[in-house]
């Protein structure tokens, strides 16, 4: 039998998981594929090129596991795949997830953020419109739907809307969409709102890989203005088992913040990691610092992202596990074991993202 021919007579639940070649994505697929071999996981993904099966190769030959390579933006390959699988379950992750990237080409978040989640509605709605009993559809969203923090200050889940970016923005209508659908069509929906994730697999035009690349290459490492912007991290397998303790145990309609307790001002936070560096590398106490290079700021750059994620906790019992300090290591000593991964996702494609970002903000 191949995974292709997965028998459905032992399969308790079908869960189609959107985005599950990205970086959160393929860590929710492996935990569920690992954690319920009873249940048959799709990984539904266009393989964009933030989408990459290299972050699924231990998976691939599981009995319980597939994948379908389609488009979240097309109506019609959408509903042929729910026709197809029927699931009882979606975890929608798939998404354009890069601000910067949100700042040059508004569009493709909304036909992707936007669009495409209204299509996954679509057809949920469509296979599940005689009996929604049991059926769930789990929407991935963030905190930056929330806005700017200043020094102060905790988002909750009542904290009003207020996107800055495109990106947050394109996010924010995907979950007024989700909820809408919750109220007019009765479509059973929960939602979750996260901080920044960090771990391995994360694409390198993200803060943390990308200052880690840079450090392994002897680039500089660039510092959107003055350095002192805040957010919360949360390392990507806890977001991995919180997502799925609110697929499992989340009320139906309800929304929970997940956070990772783990404020850091970027400049700190660079710190850290060229320090880390630094000892695994062999190199002399200070040596990456010198490689910072404050660039120009990023256009409506949110100032402080943090998250109260009391409800998660008192609902549902859940919490992060791992401390800052081991995190970062133990991120940092995965791109130095997997230089392969990374040198196949820098492709000319991103040399050329890279080259434009940063020859704009003055830095080479
Ligand atoms: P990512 O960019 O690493 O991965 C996105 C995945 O979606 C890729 O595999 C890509 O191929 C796929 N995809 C993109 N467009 C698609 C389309 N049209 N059809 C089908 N698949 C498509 O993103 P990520 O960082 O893993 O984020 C996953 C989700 O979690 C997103 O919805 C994001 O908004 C949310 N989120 C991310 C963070 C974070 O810190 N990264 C924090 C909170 C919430
Ligand atoms: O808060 C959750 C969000 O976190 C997710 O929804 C997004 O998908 C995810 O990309 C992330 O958004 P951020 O914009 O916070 O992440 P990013 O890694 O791009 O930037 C983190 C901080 O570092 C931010 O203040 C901008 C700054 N930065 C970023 C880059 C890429 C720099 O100073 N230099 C850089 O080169």
């Amino acid at each position: 039998m191949t995974n292709n021919d997965t028998n459905d007579a032992m399969t308790k639940q079908t869960l189609l998981i959107t985005g599950g070649a990205g970086f959160i994505g393929s860590h929710v697929v492996r935990l569920l594929v690992y954690k319920y071999p009873d249940y048959r996981i799709v990984n539904l993904d266009a393989l964009t090129y933030a989408g990459n099966l290299e972050n699924l190769r231990d998976v691939e030959h599981a009995p319980n596991y597939v994948f379908e390579r389609a488009d979240i933006t097309s109506p019609d390959e959408i509903k042929a795949l729910f026709e197809k699988y029927r699931p009882d379950g979606v975890i929608h992750l798939a998404a354009e997830s890069h601000v910067d990237r949100s700042i040059a080409n508004p569009l493709a978040f909304v036909e992707t953020n936007v669009m495409g989640t209204v299509n996954l509605l679509n057809a949920a709605r469509n296979i599940w419109k005689d009996d929604a009993g049991g059926k769930r559809f789990y929407h991935v969203s963030t905190d930056e739907v929330y806005g700017s923090l200043g020094e102060e200050g905790l988002f909750t889940e009542e904290t009003r809307y207020d996107p800055r970016s495109p990106y947050s923005a394109s996010k924010a209508a995907s979950d007024h969409f989700v909820r809408a659908y919750f109220h007019t069509y009765d479509l059973p929906v929960v939602l979750s709102n996260c901080s920044n994730n960090y771990g391995p697999n994360h694409f390198p035009e993200k803060l943390i890989p990308l200052i880690i690349n840079n450090i392994k290459q002897d680039k500089p490492l660039p510092v959107y203005g003055d350095g002192k912007y805040t957010r919360d991290w949360l390392w990507v397998k806890d977001h991995a088992s919180a997502i799925d303790t609110i697929f499992h145990k989340g009320r139906t309609g309800e929304t929970y913040n997940i956070g990772g307790n783990n404020e850091w001002k970027n400049i700190d936070l660079v710190e850290k990691l060229c320090d880390i560096m630094d000892e695994l590398l062999g190199k002399p106490a200070g040596a990456s610092r010198r490689l910072i290079t404050f660039v120009k700021d990023r256009p409506g750059h949110d100032r402080r992202y943090a998250i109260d994620a009391s409800k998660l906790k008192t609902e549902l019992g859940w919490e992060p596990s791992i401390k800052a300090e081991a995190g970062f290591r133990e991120t940092a000593q995965w791109y130095l074991d997997n230089d392969a991964w990374l040198q196949h996702v820098v492709s000319g494609a991103y040399q050329q993202y890279y080259n434009q970002q940063y020859q704009t903000t003055g830095n080479k």
